[in-house]
């Protein structure tokens, strides 16, 4: 497996393949989750390359950046074993010359993407630049890399939507494919950042899954039709196992996210819920598509 460090390397190694190319941006921390990222690409494509880089840019001015966990050394084990053909790993300087990695601090003017209409809402009230940062730097990833196909965890889900629009608004060329979210045996989402739960607040994390599972069964199993009575009743799950710093339980369109005034998934193609919750200093998120063909 080769490792690219520079823009130029990365371009070379990527001219040199013979047939299609499936690629896995990912920000390090490499887990189980990603591995499958990586083993599910390889059935899509000859070649998968993956990406290995903490993104300054999606991160606002009060987030985890400078503690982001890096484990460099797992990460190239992982992708050698799970088949990567080749690991882009830049630095901030490659991806962000010139100067610092927020636009203001910048030194060349930058150049920015955004979907307005799917960055503002749930995770883009709370995280104002998260997804102008997110497209900067898959834009840019994409643009160096030149896959057929770029592969993305469901668990992020609003961030897959707002890269499936970017592309489809730009006529970028890769396809872009959803892939399902990976679980502990309790529910919890596979994460980097589960590894900040203490041994008090990892068996709470489960809630979040919970509260997804009862709105499923309110959904699919009582049809309830009324979105406000699916949310309180995330919110009550989330409650009983002392969940209550809640950012959002909300249920959605499953593509433009907006707000429902009814659910009706045949008509829909299905509703999705999404959670983003506080247990003490961690922030999780978490989703289901309720009613429609993704589980
Ligand atoms: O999902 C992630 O790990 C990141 O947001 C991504 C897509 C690699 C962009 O930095």
């Amino acid at each position: 497996m080769w490792q690219a460090t520079t823009i130029s390397e990365a371009r070379a190694q990527r001219g040199g393949l013979r047939g299609t190319v499936a690629f896995v941006p990912t920000m390090g921390a490499l887990h189980e989750g990603h591995a499958s990222l990586i083993r599910a690409a390889r059935a899509l494509a000859d070649h998968v390359l993956v990406s290995i880089f903490v993104n300054p840019t999606q991160f606002g001015p009060s987030e985890d950046l400078a503690r982001y966990p890096r484990t460099p050394g797992q990460d190239l084990a992982l992708c050698t074993a799970a088949g990567a053909a080749g690991v882009f790993c830049p630095t901030v300087e490659q991806m962000y010359p010139g100067g610092g990695p927020t636009p203001q601090a910048a030194s060349r003017p930058a150049c920015l993407v955004t979907v307005p209409a799917l960055a503002g809402v749930l995770e883009g009230a709370f995280r104002p630049t998260h997804f102008q940062g997110v497209c900067q730097v898959v834009a840019k990833l994409l643009h160096i890399v030149e896959p057929d196909v770029a592969c993305f965890g469901r668990k992020d889900y609003q961030q897959l939507k707002v890269i499936e629009a970017m592309v489809e608004g730009l006529n970028m060329r890769p396809r872009i494919v959803g892939l399902p979210t990976i679980r502990e045996p309790d529910g919890l989402a596979l994460s980097s950042r589960n590894r900040y739960l203490d041994a008090e607040q990892r068996p709470r994390a489960a809630a979040l899954y919970k509260a997804l599972q009862a709105a499923r069964s309110l959904v699919e199993d009582e049809g309830e039709t009324d979105p406000a009575a699916v949310e309180s009743a995330m919110r009550t799950e989330l409650a009983a196992h002392h969940v209550t710093a809640i950012d959002y339980a909300a249920l959605r369109h499953p593509q433009s996210l907006a707000v429902l005034d009814c659910i009706e998934p045949r008509l829909t193609g299905g509703v999705v819920a999404l959670l983003a919750c506080h247990l003490g200093p961690v922030r999780l998120i978490d989703n289901m598509v309720l009613g429609g063909k993704e589980r």
